[in-house]
């Protein structure tokens, strides 16, 4: 069975002070969950030292939010997969539609990040989503089809992998994908990963959905049958509207 998956985006918020404090209150409020219920906070790369100070070895994982493909050299300012290795990093966030927009991120630079995060033994969370024009102008599968298979293009078959779906024009907005929008992503998403890695791959691969997540419209996305967690920004920024998505039911 698959994980119900609730993962924090903490984007470029919080101090290394604010996420000791942060993550001190929050675990003794989550050691009672449902089951098969993981949850992961996306950092940012300053805060990954103190964050797995605090999380190692209390069930609760940690990530970096990006790194680099190559493993060390001239790249001013950039995080190598093998120092984020090194700091016993499990999880790293590839291809935010923030990274591809803003900071021009391409479809062959995440296959390039899949890669090298699986040699340094690192589980990517590959992140695709069509943005408003390309939903109208009916190329949402197109777009999310080839963003996924670029992604896992290079990947190690024998490692995991976790796939966020985030329409672009969901992040950050208040606009919420409808639960039939996000349930019709990812059942293709499921389809394409059967073409990519056969139908074990697919079925054990979870399929985040992500896109102004709160606790007022978590219930109704986590019932949809392919929906098996959540990516979220704004709200995992504070512990009371953080918590309620963490202990959202999954009903099977
Ligand atoms: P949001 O962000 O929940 O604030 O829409 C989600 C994300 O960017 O991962």
């Amino acid at each position: 069975m698959r994980p119900f998956v609730v993962a924090a985006n903490w984007k470029m918020h919080k101090s290394p002070r604010e996420a000791v404090d942060f993550l001190k209150g929050f675990l003794p409020k989550v050691s009672d969950r449902p089951k098969n219920r993981e949850i992961i906070f996306f950092v940012p790369a300053v805060d990954l030292w103190v964050t797995q100070e605090v999380l190692r070895n209390s069930g609760v994982g940690w990530g970096a939010q990006n790194c680099h493909f190559e493993m060390k050299g001239a790249f001013t300012g950039e995080t190598s997969p093998q120092v984020l290795a090194e700091m016993a990093t499990p999880f790293c966030l590839v291809g935010h539609s923030e990274r591809r927009a803003l900071f021009h991120e391409t479809d062959e630079e995440t296959g390039k990040k899949v890669k090298a995060l699986h040699q340094s033994r690192i589980t990517p969370m590959l992140c695709v989503g069509e943005t408003l024009s390309e939903r109208e102008s009916g190329k949402t599968n197109d777009v999310i089809v080839r963003q996924l298979k670029a992604g896992l293009r290079d990947r190690d078959p024998s490692q995991k992998v976790m796939i966020a779906y985030e329409p672009v024009w969901a992040i950050g907005t208040g606009k919420v994908a409808t639960p039939e929008q996000a349930n019709e992503a990812h059942v293709t998403l499921r389809k394409a990963l059967i073409d990519i890695g056969g139908p074990e791959f697919a079925t054990h691969t979870p399929i985040l959905y992500g896109g102004s997540v709160k606790p007022e419209n978590s219930a109704e996305i986590a019932r949809q049958k392919e929906v098996d967690g959540f990516l979220v920004g704004g709200a995992s920024l504070e512990i009371a509207s953080f918590l309620p998505l963490c202990q959202t039911r999954k009903e099977t």
